[in-house]
């Protein structure tokens, strides 16, 4: 196989930059789309100029020129819908959070195992070189021990009716959107946390509007991150070890076209002598930048790599796994107001 044939699963908003990553990728074309509706899936094929559309699931993902399916289903929903893809021998790229227990995903790495294919969370910062780059440089020991993280993926939910205000569909801004900061964090620390600890300010339909999250690290470290639907838009990061700091503008990317760039801190070795250590003038400052965020892009390159090129995903299941466990965690020490210990032993059988 030298291109994969795409299908989308459902009719979702996110899908506009997924369709347009597959049309700039040599390797990838879309074929097919499905929606629960017949008529939906048509007027949407004719909308995309995509060549066929199904009023059912099912006809998906039994579709003989259908080599890849891409899940933007809510996030309930993922779980089944990749197991039963799997299970039709599809390639599966699944939407985050890829499933809303470990039992689920599991039973969805069990299917891909059993079935020979490729399933993939679609967490597009995993798929970014700032993420490896961020990564690397921590494990160098430059930054030194690090001390504490800060991540904030912040914005204001435009619509009363959205499935992230409903509860029973995986909605709320820690599986929207806290669930970023938790994937990177666990990607440049390479450390999985042992506690966690949180407040949330819920809405009226009893979902997390507002989240603030606490991770506790075996070595010391500490993370905080606030993820929120309510509230104006930001988007930081920061990692601060005993010898630097790395402070990042865009470290989720998923702001397509938005300039990502990084800013270093380093203190001189000989910093600090006969002074109290707070002179801002000491820091070695660098900064450099990966260019506007193509972040679709970028995830849809990574897939084609793992499928055809049978290349080692930057984000396995058992990471995913691990970032659900968090999650709940979380939620857990949200609801109880108890700080919540995470099994950092737990892995998936993938
Ligand atoms: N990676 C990113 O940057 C990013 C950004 C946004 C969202 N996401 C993820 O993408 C997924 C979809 O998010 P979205 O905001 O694009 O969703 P959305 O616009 O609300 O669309 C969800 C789609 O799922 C289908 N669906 C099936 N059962 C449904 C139900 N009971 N209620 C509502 N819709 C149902 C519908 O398509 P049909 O009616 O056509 O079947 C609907 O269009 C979520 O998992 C979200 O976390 C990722």
């Amino acid at each position: 196989m030298s291109r994969l044939r795409w299908g989308l699963l459902s009719t979702a908003r996110i899908n506009e930059r997924f369709i347009d990553a597959v049309r700039r990728s040599d390797r990838s074309e879309l074929v097919a789309v499905a929606s629960r509706d017949v008529q939906r899936a048509k007027a949407y094929a004719d909308r995309y100029d995509i060549s066929s559309s199904y009023g059912t699931y099912e006809e998906l993902a039994n579709a003989a020129d259908v080599d890849a399916v891409y899940i933007s289903l809510p996030n309930h929903l993922h779980a089944e819908w990749a197991v039963r893809l799997c299970e039709a021998g599809k390639h599966v790229f699944c939407e985050k959070p890829l499933a809303l227990s470990p039992a689920n995903v599991d039973q969805m790495a069990h299917a891909a195992h059993e079935a020979g294919v490729v399933l993939q969370e679609a967490s597009a910062t995993r798929f970014h070189r700032q993420t490896s780059d961020i990564a690397e440089i921590v494990s160098s020991g430059r930054l030194g021990r690090i001390m504490f993280c800060h991540g904030t993926f912040e914005f204001t939910l435009p619509a009363a009716a959205d499935i992230r205000l409903n509860t029973d569909m995986g909605g709320g801004a820690l599986w929207d959107v806290g669930c970023y900061p938790v994937a990177f964090f666990q990607a440049v620390l390479r450390e999985n946390p042992v506690f966690a600890y949180a407040r949330a300010v819920n809405g009226p339909t009893g979902i997390d509007l507002a989240f603030s999250g606490f991770l506790g690290y075996e070595s010391g470290t500490a993370v905080q991150f606030t993820a929120s639907m309510a509230t104006p838009t930001a988007r930081s990061a920061r990692i601060v070890g005993e010898r630097g700091s790395l402070e990042l503008d865009q470290p989720w990317l998923t702001s397509v076209g938005a300039q990502t760039t990084v800013r270093q801190q380093l203190m001189p070795s000989a910093a600090g002598a006969g002074t109290f250590g707070d002179d801002p003038d000491q820091l070695e400052v660098a900064t450099w930048d990966y260019g506007p965020s193509d972040v679709y892009l970028d995830e849809v390159r990574g897939f084609e790599e793992l499928v055809l090129a049978g290349s080692q995903s930057p984000y396995p299941l058992s990471d995913s796994r691990m970032n659900v466990q968090v999650i709940m965690a979380l939620h857990e020490s949200a609801r109880t107001g108890q700080e919540v210990p995470i099994d950092p032993s737990s892995i998936t059988n993938e």
